[in-house]
């Protein structure tokens, strides 16, 4: 296929870096004390974390330093989620105390990203209701973020970023306070308009990062002490099908475990149609990758799976699972379930829970149906009542529940190899880090061993987590 996607020139790149040092000329007048302060919230997925990841970066370049607090910040990023309905309120509502903090000081800049304000509508209603917002940028439009702050510094008229055309930058600055545990974005977007789903809407057509670039960056992070790289896209299996080299998710991660280094190698997320056998023999060969493939199934309906446009079937599903078990009878197999999508009956509803029981997920992610708007999903009749839908999660996650604790179990008198990553938020005597699996694994020690591999003999399971102690 030829490579159309669009590239943002290095010309460009580098005249949003010297942005950057513009703002911190400004800042240095506007705050002659002190550094000013910035602070990013982020909602939603790993991409997002990544991409707030550069915004930071950005912030930096800019001179502004990490604020503790969202009241204390001279510069406060969103970056938001449109997933569901859920998602869009809990940003709103973060978003509109802000006008306070503006209030208080008219420096305080205020500006919004992500996949919400990549929806028009939503970018109108914030232009319109939230004067205090200086600027929203779509997700497309991170790199262009510095002169969005100078404008803003500058005293600028508000502005209002949505493009139709995404494309890729190269060379923005990322800053990561865990450098031990690393996002590597490999490509952007998605192609494959499932019905309910409002990602391709606000994260464009996909777009593959050239496999040099993402392998001097992999290489970087490395240099910089990752221990655990996951690359991300919405649809991993389909890297590089819009790029004239010859490549593929299974050559690109086995050029990445020829790289030197102590570290592990993950991927998300997966769509079980393009879900290769040479991704799965990969996987099986590499030592450096997890043995955890996440593969949402959505539903084990095929009527429904049709209605969602998935393009597989339950037996093309669970046939995608019976090659990885047998390619790798431990690995850990995830999933994201959605409970009633329109029309979905007791019996359909059924199928899926047959289908918990047949595949013996590690865990799932499950979520109740959410309509978006501008995706077909939402024009279907037959919305679910919200009792049943809720009976239904319930019941979905108590069937998973048992499974769960039991998958969990099989670890009970194994050694692990565990990425120490944090101190545990229950218990400031343990830690916590993760082993070949997708599963937190708690341990007593010290926060000196963070970023650091500890051999874990595990010895207690539960349906949240299991733990151990260090040999
Ligand atoms: N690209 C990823 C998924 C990104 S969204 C993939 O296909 O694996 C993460 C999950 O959110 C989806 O897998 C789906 O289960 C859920 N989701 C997406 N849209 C939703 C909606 N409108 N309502 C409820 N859940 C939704
Ligand atoms: Fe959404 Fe489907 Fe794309 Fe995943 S593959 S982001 S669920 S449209
Ligand atoms: Fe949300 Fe956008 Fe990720 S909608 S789940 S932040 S791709």
């Amino acid at each position: 296929m030829v490579n159309e996607t669009k590239r943002i020139s290095p010309e460009e790149v580098s005249a949003q870096l010297d942005a950057c040092k513009r703002v911190k000329e400004l800042t240095e007048k506007i705050f002659p004390d002190s550094p000013p302060t910035y602070y990013i919230e982020t909602f939603g997925c790993q991409q997002n974390e990544a991409d707030s990841q550069r915004l930071a970066g950005i912030c930096r370049l800019c001179g502004y330093v990490p604020a503790d607090d969202i009241k204390a910040a001279k510069l406060i990023l969103f970056n938001t989620c449109a997933i569901r309905e859920h998602a869009e309120k809990k940003a709103l509502s973060i978003i509109g105390e802000t006008k306070h903090i503006r209030e208080k000081d008219s420096r305080v800049i205020i500006g919004i990203g992500g996949c919400m304000v990549s929806q028009r509508a939503r970018a109108d209603k914030i232009k319109a209701s939230n004067p205090y917002v200086a600027f929203t940028f779509d997700t497309g439009a991170i790199h262009a973020v510095p002169s969005l702050i100078l404008g803003a510094l500058k005293g600028e008229k508000r502005k209002f970023i949505l493009s139709d055309n995404f494309g890729i930058a190269e060379g923005i600055p990322f800053y990561n306070d865990a450098p031990y545990k690393a996002w590597l974005s490999i490509m952007y977007g998605c192609n494959n308009f499932c019905s309910y789903c409002i990602v391709p809407y606000v994260r464009g057509r996909e777009r593959s990062r050239r496999p040099e670039d993402i392998l001097a960056e992999a290489r970087l992070l490395i240099e910089n002490g990752a221990k655990d790289i996951t690359l991300l896209g919405q649809n991993v299996n389909s890297y590089g099908r819009d790029l004239e080299e010859d490549t593929s998710i299974a050559s690109l991660m086995r050029e990445i475990c020829r790289l030197d280094g102590d570290f592990r190698l993950r991927f998300m997320t997966s769509h079980p149609k393009d879900a290769s056998d040479e991704l799965i023999a990969v996987m099986a060969e590499e030592e450096k990758i997890v043995k955890h493939f996440h593969l949402p199934v959505q539903s084990g309906s095929d009527r429904v799976l049709s209605a969602m446009n998935r393009k597989y079937t339950r037996e093309k599903y669970l046939s995608i699972i019976d090659k990885i078990k047998s390619a790798m009878p431990d690995c850990s197999i995830t999933s994201d379930i959605i409970v009633a999508f329109p029309g979905e009956t007791e019996e359909e509803f059924a199928d899926t829970l047959s289908l918990l029981e047949a595949v013996r997920y590690d865990m799932i992610f499950s979520f109740i149906y959410s309509p978006r708007n501008g995706t077909p999903a939402a024009e279907m009749d037959c919305r679910i009542d919200r009792a049943v839908a809720n009976d239904r999660y319930s019941r979905l996650l108590a069937l998973q529940d048992t499974v769960t604790a039991e998958r969990n179990a099989r670890f009970v008198g194994r050694t692990m190899k565990v990425l120490c990553e944090e101190v545990s938020k229950t218990d400031p005597g343990m830690m916590t880090g993760r082993g070949d699996t997708p599963r937190p694994v708690h341990f007593a020690g010290d926060s000196s061993l963070i970023g650091s591999f500890v051999n874990v003999k595990i010895t207690k399971s539960d349906l949240f987590s299991i733990s151990g102690e260090i040999v």
